[in-house]
């Protein structure tokens, strides 16, 4: 047998059995990851001389080429990427110098080394995705901190609100979801290498030099813990299924608003889809996809969650089964924040149906209670009672309230404060809308405010961002340059 991971200890192989245990599939989204740890790896073991000089430069030249040739050129009989590359290299160098490479390690701690590679860079993608996104909402509110629209509770119309305040809620709900993938990020951002199996190595090696070499901020540095720890995996994953479930309520509203008998907005024809057989149909399919894609992102969670519930101590080959939960997740995640700033950021909004809808179904019904409040001193509830009397009898006028003023409380509004002027004020809703001015409210002037403050920390975020970015690139740059002076 020439398969150099099965030659030893083990006689038989079956290529069904192979092909069930092999990752080498998902292991594509890896195969850079892999070559830049085996890179700093042993220009580690040369630093600290375990191999030598000529030995690292024989390795990092083998790893060139097979870089050069690409994930393509392995052989995928292998059981995973770790050993086809290490089989590629001794095909290329010989086992002499070669089979080196994988002394003072193990599959366990690359495998997750290179998880955490990839996934860093993914979660800064996604963090500047997210941003861009953010951008765009606060741009549309602003343009639309007047523009009214009926607020609901339970999908029924409740209270006149504005779209510029509408969207600064989908925005603050995003801004939460940039923290959490920070933080994500912050956890993922650490090297586990040096590890080995799991009870670290004999060899004298340097753990701190292969983090600085990968642009790592710190180790994971139980050696048990950091082989076979995922919860990494799952805070990215549950991260993703936040922004997704956001999202999701995005698109709802999207579908609804782009109805006929909504008609709030209209998609644009690129974000549409049509009907293969009603010539007519102009379907929101995006936005259900995206509303569907959070059912799929959802599972990635809980296939992870349960994959590695009850796992003992250390690793175990169940860990390869996540990673492909990770990637799919996180694609999709990706994919729907684009979608969903070119959905926000095309569609046509109709002022002017907002405006007639938000006037409907006596939405001003609580600023009138209120308003009678104020006034007449009456208690809120019994002011509730009256409107409520007034909307159950479809009834428009001061004349008419105080018809029921009498019967409730036997006496007539008028005559304990409520002018005409007030009551029409009371149901005019943009004057709704400019009254509710507290911290946080719909009132243009507050929403001003918050879509400043917003964008004030929508610079600081983008700071923070680069600052991650300059670190990763600069750590790349780094350990390209050490190769370099080894080439
Ligand atoms: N393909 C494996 C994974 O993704 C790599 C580690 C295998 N380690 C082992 N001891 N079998 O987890």
């Amino acid at each position: 047998m020439n398969n150099i991971l099965r030659r030893g200890r083990l006689n038989k192989d079956d290529p069904n059995v192979l092909s069930y245990l092999s990752s080498m599939d998902t292991d594509r989204h890896i195969f850079t990851a892999d070559l830049l740890v085996d890179t700093a790896h042993v220009i580690m073991l040369a630093e600290t001389g375990t191999i030598s000089r000529d030995e690292c430069t024989h390795i990092l030249k083998g790893l060139e080429t097979i870089k050069g040739g690409g994930y393509d050129k392995l052989d995928t009989s292998y059981e995973d990427i770790h050993i086809s590359i290490e089989a590629k290299l001794i095909e290329i160098v010989g086992e002499e110098t070669g089979g080196r490479m994988h002394s003072a390690r193990s599959r366990n701690d690359e495998v997750t080394t290179c998880i955490r590679l990839v996934l860093r860079n993914e979660l800064l993608t996604l963090l500047h995705k997210l941003i861009t996104l953010r951008k765009n909402m606060l741009e549309i509110a602003v343009e639309n901190k007047e523009t009214l629209m009926p607020g609901f509770t339970h999908l029924q119309h409740a209270q006149p609100t504005t779209l510029g305040h509408h969207l600064l809620a989908h925005h603050d709900a995003l801004a939460r979801d940039c923290q959490r993938v920070l933080g994500a990020y912050i956890r993922t951002n650490k090297s586990p290498l040096g590890s080995a199996a799991f009870a670290s190595t004999g060899f004298e090696i340097d753990r701190e030099r292969t983090r600085e070499l990968l642009g790592f901020h710190g180790l994971v540095e139980n050696s048990m813990d950091a082989v076979s720890t995922r919860d990494f995996v799952v805070e990215s994953i549950s991260v993703f299924a936040n922004i997704m479930t956001n999202l999701s309520r995005l698109a709802e509203e999207m579908i609804l608003w782009s109805c006929e008998e909504f008609g709030l907005v209209e998609l644009d024809d690129s974000y549409a889809s049509t009907s293969s057989i009603m010539p007519q149909k102009k379907n929101p399919d995006t936005a259900e996809l995206m509303r569907a894609k959070t059912g799929t992102v959802d599972g990635c969670l809980m296939s992870v969650l349960a994959i590695t519930k009850a796992l003992p101590m250390s690793y175990n080959r169940d860990l390869q089964e996540v990673t492909t939960h990770l990637w799919r997740a996180a694609a999709i995640t990706l994919g729907t924040v684009n979608i969903a700033s070119g959905i926000i950021s095309t569609m046509k909004i109709n002022e002017d149906k907002l405006s007639l809808s938000a006037n409907t179904g006596f939405s001003t019904a609580t600023e009138l209670a209120d308003t009678i409040v104020r006034t007449t001193g009456l208690p809120f509830r019994t002011a509730h009672q009256i409107v409520g009397t007034m909307a159950q009898g479809n009834i428009h006028t001061l004349e008419e309230l105080d018809r029921i003023g009498m019967k409730i409380i036997g006496k007539k509004l008028s005559d304990e404060g409520l002018d005409e002027e007030l009551f029409k004020g009371a149901l005019d809703i943009k004057e709704n809308v400019n009254r509710r001015s507290t911290v946080g409210g719909p009132a243009p002037l507050e929403v001003s405010r918050m879509i400043n403050d917003r964008n004030y920390l929508l610079v600081q975020e983008i700071d923070t961002l680069m600052e991650h970015v300059n670190n990763v690139q600069d750590g790349m740059k780094r350990l390209d340059d050490v190769k370099q002076s080894y080439l």
